[in-house]
């Protein structure tokens, strides 16, 4: 049975390759696209969101959520995004966002799913789905697991310390760490083993259909990263998408995980215990190694079932 989910993010290059990933995966039902502002602002995501979805084809309802963090300022990441959020790719115009807030949407779904509950991924900062959850806490029990791409072991993206997702809203990431369901980090520890090169790129291009060229134009527009010699650059998101997707391809470790909230140098940082020193109860399970070939034939597929 495909497990139904809700995708938050905040499109955003690699957001926009997840989400193909995602709506070209029979594994996964879609049931809504919420999005928040992060890698750029709102005004950008929210119609980036629609584009992407328009492109599949899919009838999935997106709808726009936090164009800020719970508190702190919103920042953006236009450096790996363009101002745009797509790396300048221009799409048709997608369908219009469903009514309302996605707090709200993803609370009505909670309330509405059958008790084996929904699973909730989240691509962006945390915002909407800590806002969900802290606003009903009732419906907590309706969530079959969360699934966030955020977080770090080692260094940061967006600082030394931190990476971008839980530098962005480390609040809404504690609540949700907090909330005691299960929650799987995919950290920049683990998408540094999805390594996109251009050699990658041409070999995805080979196919047809038109989400295929889209994914890859976007993808040929993301810089190369400096911490990879320029010669390739992390592909963040999907690998959120394909742990649920694909979960045989990665290995995983609980572990005790705290986000930093101080105002300090280390705002955001996740302290990931992997070897138990704090002996504190695991709450989180940490993706810790990908199958990056497959990784790739995976996506490969997904994008070979749109059109
Ligand atoms: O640090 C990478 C994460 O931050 C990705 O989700 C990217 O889209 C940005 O949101
Ligand atoms: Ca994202």
């Amino acid at each position: 049975m495909p497990i139904p989910v809700i995708i938050d993010c905040d499109p955003g290059t690699d957001d926009a390759l997840a989400l193909f990933l995602a709506l070209g995966s029979p594994e996964l039902d879609v049931r809504m696209v919420t999005v928040a502002g992060g890698n750029v602002g709102l005004a950008q995501t929210l119609p980036n969101a629609r584009a992407i979805v328009g492109v599949t084809g899919k009838k999935v309802p997106v709808i726009a959520g936090a164009d800020r963090p719970l508190l702190g300022a919103f920042r953006s990441e236009t450096a790996v995004h363009g101002t745009d959020g797509l790396g300048g790719v221009r799409l048709p115009e997608g369908p219009p966002a469903a009514p309302g807030i996605a707090a709200d949407a993803i609370r009505a779904a909670l309330r509405e799913a059958p008790p084996e509950g929904l699973t909730l991924i989240g691509l962006g900062p945390a915002t909407n789905l800590a806002l969900a959850l802290a606003t009903e806490p009732a419906l907590v029990e309706k969530v079959a697991r969360i699934v966030l791409m955020t977080g770090a072991w080692g260094e940061g993206n967006f600082s030394a310390s931190a990476e971008f997702n839980a530098m962005s809203d480390p609040e809404g990431l504690a609540v949700l760490l907090a909330c005691g369901r299960p929650v799987t980090l995919v950290t920049l520890d683990l998408t540094a083993q999805a390594l996109v090169t251009a050699e990658i790129i041409e070999k995805l291009r080979q196919g047809e259909g038109e989400c295929r060229k889209v994914a890859c134009d976007i993808l040929a527009g993301i810089p190369m990263s400096r911490r990879f010699g320029n010669k390739a650059y992390p592909l963040h998101d999907p690998c959120a998408i394909a742990w649920l997707v694909a979960p045989e391809l990665f290995t995983n470790r609980d572990c005790h995980v705290v986000v930093e909230c101080g105002v300090g140098p280390g705002r955001g940082r996740t302290h990931v215990d992997r070897w138990d020193r704090l002996k504190q109860p695991a709450n989180a399970t940490v993706a810790e190694t990908i199958d990056a070939a497959r990784f790739f034939e995976v996506l490969d597929k997904a994008l070979g079932r749109l059109e």
